[in-house]
């Protein structure tokens, strides 16, 4: 077709690419003309064992369906090696998919700093040290694009996973930065909460839901985001089924307390500072907050005293 979103001479590293929806990207940007460094350390779904077969798999799908592709093997933990492998291979980076992951449930008061650092290690980590690793050739090619993979339980909070919520939350804050340093040198950035059937989330999600929530059907907003004809930069969109949306900061009217605020006052007033009706707003910026607290304080100066 000839609107086709094509990546001739694209080289896209998706991490954590030998199942799930990394496998389902990999495939999609082949098939569009990418050259794919497919990584996957071959972990279970809880980050123990590894296996080389996991990565082969999705590099010989892809070479049978006359696309490119390269294996690596790393933990995302070392992002340079992932690099070296894409440079090493193709010479270039200009997309990253920072998908690779792992879970590790239990309840807060059993969590373990080993449940906790290792799914630090490999969500949070692992985006940093890959990124990192390619930062520089991204700028000086003034091109790059990157998704950083959330989650729900990141956004809305999930029992037995505040490791796993942290990093997730973790990530669309690095998102939103980078997003601001990349915009001059056309490095977009931005992250997505899917939903999709894998072996994440098949003993979590309904026969019915699984049937509906494949895969395919997160690809095409990850392809769109990642093309050079979008511009779209520091964003959140939860994608599930076909569904895609963007999700915002909402700021309630407030409640201003004057110099000498006091907390029996907010007490007092706390409705106000929780109620989402009347002049609400959405702030994007640090500056937008304290511009409107200003704007509020001047306000209240000027109002003449009875
Ligand atoms: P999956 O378990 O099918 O695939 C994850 C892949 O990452 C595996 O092949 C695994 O070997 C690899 N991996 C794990 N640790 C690695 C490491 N240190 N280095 C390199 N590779 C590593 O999972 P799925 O469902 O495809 O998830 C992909 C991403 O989407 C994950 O970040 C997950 O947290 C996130 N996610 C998935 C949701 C879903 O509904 N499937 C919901 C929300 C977020």
């Amino acid at each position: 077709m000839a609107d086709t979103l094509r990546f001739d001479n694209r080289v896209i590293i998706v991490t954590g690419a030998g199942s799930g929806l990394g496998r389902a990207y990999a495939l999609e940007f082949a098939r569009r003309g990418g050259k794919i460094v497919v990584n996957d350390l071959g972990v279970s779904r809880v980050g123990e064992g590894s296996s080389a077969r996991v990565a082969d798999n999705v590099v010989d799908e892809i070479r049978k369906l006359g696309g490119t592709a390269v294996a690596n093997y790393d933990s995302v933990e070392f992002g340079e090696k992932i690099v070296k492998a894409a440079i090493d291979a193709f010479g270039r980076i200009d997309v990253i998919i920072n998908n690779a992951g792992i879970l590790r449930d239990v309840s807060f008061g059993k969590m373990t700093d080993n449940d906790w650092d290792l799914i630090m290690r490999v969500h949070l980590g692992g985006a940093f040290s890959l990124t990192k690793a390619a930062w520089l050739k991204m700028r000086e090619q003034k091109f790059g694009r990157i998704i950083n993979t959330s989650s729900g339980s990141g956004i809305y909070g999930n029992f037995g996973q505040a490791n796993y919520s942290t990093a997730k939350y973790g990530l669309h804050g690095f998102t939103l930065t980078l997003a601001k340093e990349g915009e001059k040198n056309n490095i977009r950035v931005n992250t997505i909460v899917p939903n999709a059937a894998s072996r994440m989330t098949e003993d979590i999600l309904t026969p019915d839901l699984l049937r509906l929530l494949t895969p395919e059907r997160v690809v095409p907003l990850v392809v769109y985001l990642c093309h050079e004809s979008c511009q779209q930069t520091g964003n959140l969109y939860e994608v599930a089924g076909g569904f895609i949306a963007t999700m915002r900061w909402q700021r309630s009217p407030g409640l201003y307390g004057g110099e000498n605020i006091r907390a029996e006052d907010i007490k007092r007033r706390w409705a106000e500072a929780n109620n989402y009706t009347g002049n609400v707003d959405y702030p994007q910026a640090h500056t937008d907050t304290l511009q409107k607290v200003m704007g509020i304080i001047e306000a209240e100066k000027a109002r003449p005293k009875l």
